[in-house]
Parts: structure tokens; C-alpha cells; sequence
């Protein structure tokens, strides 16, 4: 048997941090799912196709090597954004679903973050986390981590992509990002990574 985490939200909701360190304390698993759109995107970028051909995506979903998914290669902007247009396609979807299902069985736990978990991925999930923040905080934080990689962007582009990102994200048909009916709201804006972690610990223990 293993304990599952859900933990969804949108970009820079502090939802990967909560992740990792959930994953740390109980020596569980941790999937990005966020990574393995972005694996597929960068392989569609690579090869020059075209952003639209859904059957190449889903052929490169298919094939996807879940354990070389490393964050720093996949975290470009453009890569960014190329994830979230092949993350509409139901077939990509389909196969990255079936890959994410199988990671969620490790023993003994694993914790899975994302936009889709609690509702789709993992709807029976022994907990799950919708982490949010504020739009102003959120790109406060992303362009923060751009410039300490020496990748500077102005504030308001940052903004305005993290708002187009999340449109595309919560309004797409399959699997939109939205919080599960069972989720635990955990708001960011004013809250540090303990503070959250503090809160979400708490309530696993209760579920452990
Ligand atoms: O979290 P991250 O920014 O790495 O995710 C990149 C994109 O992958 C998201 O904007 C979203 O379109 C897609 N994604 C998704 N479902 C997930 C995780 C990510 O659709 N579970």
C-alpha cells in the first residue's frame, strides 16, 4: 500500500517547494508532473515539429523516460509555454496519465504535484493540497527566480505570461486546472515555504 499526496496549483504557487518537502519528511516519491509536459514540449521544440501535430506529441508522451525528467534542462520560458499548448491535447494527456498513475503506486508513498492530481491523476489520493497565490506574488516570485539565473524579464511580462498561462491551463476541455471538492486550500500569498509546510504537515499526520 502506498500514501498518496496530490498537490495542485498554478505556476509559482509554491506548490513544487510544498512538494519536495512533504516528499523529504516521509521518504516518498516526488513526481513533477509539470516536468513531463515540459519533457515532452522540449522534444517537439527539438525536432522542429510543429506545435499542433498531436500524434507526434502523444508518440513522444508514449516513450517518455520518467526517471531523466531534470528540472534545470526543462525550465526555459519558451519550454514554459510550448508545455502548456501540448498539455491541451487528449492524447498527450492520455499517455502522460497512465505514466503519472504508475508513479503514484511506488511504495511506500509518493507525491505527485501538478494542476490535475486531486481531480484526475490521483482522485483517491489519501490527501490532496490546491495551492494558490496572489498574481502579483506569484510573478514577484517567478521573476525573482528568473534574475537569480541571470535571466532577466521585465515584472509586467512575467505577469502577463503567468495570466495567459493559467487562462490556457483552467480553461482547457480535458483535465482543466481547478481544485478537487476534496482539496485543502493552502493560500501562499503571505505565507513562507514552513509556514505552508507546517500547515500541510499537520493535516497528513491526521491522514497517516
Ligand atoms: O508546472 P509547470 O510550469 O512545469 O507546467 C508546465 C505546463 O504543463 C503547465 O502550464 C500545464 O499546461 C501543464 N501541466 C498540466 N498538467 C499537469 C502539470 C502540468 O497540464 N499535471
Amino acid at each position: 500500500m502506498s500514501f498518496v499526496v496530490a498537490i495542485d496549483g498554478p505556476a509559482a504557487s509554491g506548490k513544487g517547494t510544498l512538494a519536495r518537502r512533504i516528499a523529504a519528511q516521509y521518504g516518498f516519491h516526488h513526481l513533477d508532473t509539470g516536468l513531463t509536459y515540459r519533457a515532452v514540449a522540449r522534444a517537439m521544440l527539438d525536432a522542429g515539429a510543429s506545435l499542433d501535430d498531436e500524434e507526434a506529441a502523444a508518440e513522444l508522451a508514449e516513450n517518455l523516460d520518467l526517471s531523466g525528467l531534470d528540472r534545470d534542462v526543462l525550465s526555459a520560458h519558451e519550454v514554459g509555454e510550448a508545455a502548456s499548448r501540448v498539455a491541451v491535447m487528449s492524447k498527450v494527456r492520455a499517455a502522460l496519465k497512465r505514466a503519472q498513475q504508475q508513479f503514484a503506486r511506488k511504495s511506500p508513498g509518493a507525491v505527485l504535484d501538478g494542476r490535475d492530481i486531486g481531480t484526475v491523476i490521483c482522485p483517491d489520493a489519501d490527501i490532496k493540497f490546491y495551492v494558490t497565490a496572489s498574481d502579483a506574488v506569484r510573478a514577484r516570485r517567478r521573476h525573482a527566480e528568473m534574475a537569480a539565473k541571470g535571466a532577466a524579464a521585465a515584472y509586467d511580462a512575467v505577469l502577463a505570461d503567468l495570466r495567459r498561462r493559467d487562462a490556457r491551463d483552467s480553461e482547457r476541455a480535458d483535465s482543466p486546472m481547478r481544485p478537487a471538492h476534496d482539496a485543502y486550500l493552502l493560500d501562499t500569498t503571505e505565507m513562507d515555504i514552513e509556514a505552508a509546510f507546517a500547515a500541510a504537515q499537520c493535516l497528513i499526520e491526521k491522514a497517516i
